[in-house]
């Protein structure tokens, strides 16, 4: 298994590709590409730990050697928000990144599993769409919007609350990747009762924890630490499901259309990426509310993705 990241020496991958050195399965091989030309170096750096997965480092303009023989990439390559930017707002560096990013994958890799970690991932992940579907390759089963983050923030904060034990993916997060487009179900939360005051707080919480860490961190950044570990925990569930496990998780991906045509629901996920989109539940009528106004706008950021590569 080989697994490549995208951004490897920012906020986001250095974490990550140390968390996936750690991780990975013994044998597996780690590929670290970035532009910044102290990639080589953190690749060099996360070799020296005593784990079976070989890492390689590469930098330049073109990632075609890194991207040699992926199973997997992920890409948290792009520029992350500071104080008052919304996600939208990264939309005009971003999209040509993740584009010309994906088309590299496109040539060296087609039959990868693509993770857009890359704000906004609304737009982003429609944008790898259309590149891959330019240059032949598209298979919707294998590209995902990681929105892992808005699953593990969930899990905590409900813990947090009802002083519950932790327990992973026992929440569904629908929707997409920003502000109000993030809807977590607590209504099916088993074991859990919310108040209708702890549901309206709660999920306002979930969807605005990423600007309480752009402003905690003061200008530096966005979260990285949490987003590598989530970005690696959605890696792994790739991995499993690959060697032959059933892995249920959330992601964005392109869908069956009802809502959006990208949206974020639970999957089940198999040797080939997505093998079957499960049903989102029963919503109660907060979240169903919720589900219907966030709508338009998820559309809308989804239509910009594709107006963009059509246009370039
Ligand atoms: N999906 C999520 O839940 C989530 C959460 C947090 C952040 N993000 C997003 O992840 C992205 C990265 O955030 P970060 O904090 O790591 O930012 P960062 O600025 O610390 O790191 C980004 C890295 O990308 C590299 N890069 C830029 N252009 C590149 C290119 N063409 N090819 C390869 N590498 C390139 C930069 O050199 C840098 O090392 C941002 O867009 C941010 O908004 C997503």
């Amino acid at each position: 298994m080989k697994v490549t990241v995208l951004g490897a020496a920012g906020g986001i991958g250095q974490p990550l590709s140390l968390l996936l050195k750690l991780n990975l399965p013994a044998g597996s091989e780690l590929s670290l590409y970035d532009v910044a030309p102290s990639t080589p170096g953190v690749a060099k750096d996360v070799s020296h730990i005593p784990t079976d997965v070989k890492v390689e480092g590469f930098t330049g303009e073109d990632p075609s050697e890194a991207l040699k023989g992926a199973d997997i990439v992920l890409i948290p390559a792009g520029v992350a928000r500071k104080p008052g930017m919304t996600r939208a707002d990264l939309f005009n560096i971003n999209a040509s990144i993740v584009r010309d990013l994906v088309a590299k994958a496109a040539q060296v890799c087609p039959k990868a599993c693509i993770g857009i970690i890359t704000n906004p991932v609304n737009a982003t992940v429609p944008i790898a769409a259309e590149v891959l579907k330019k240059a032949g390759v598209y298979d919707k089963r294998k590209l995902f919007g990681v929105t892992t983050l808005d699953v593990i923030r969930s899990e905590t904060f409900i813990a947090e609350l009802k002083n519950t034990e932790l327990r992973p993916n026992y929440i569904s997060v629908i929707g997409g990747h920003s502000g109000t487009t993030i809807l977590p179900l607590l209504s099916q939360v088993q074991h859990v009762e919310f108040s209708d005051d702890e549901v309206k707080s709660l999920t306002t919480r979930i969807q605005n924890a990423g600007t309480e860490v752009v402003e905690a961190k003061a200008g530096a950044g966005s979260a990285t630490l949490s987003m590598a570990y989530a970005a690696m925990r959605f890696a792994l569930s790739l991995v499993r499901a690959a060697q032959g496990e059933n892995v249920v998780t959330c992601a964005y991906v392109e869908g069956d259309g009802k809502y959006a045509p990208f949206f974020a629901q639970p999957l089940l996920l198999g040797k080939d990426g997505v093998d079957q989109l499960l049903p989102i539940g029963p919503l109660s009528a907060f979240e169903q509310a919720a589900l219907d106004e966030m709508l338009p706008a998820l559309r809308t950021e989804i239509e910009n993705g594709v107006k963009f590569v059509k246009e370039s």
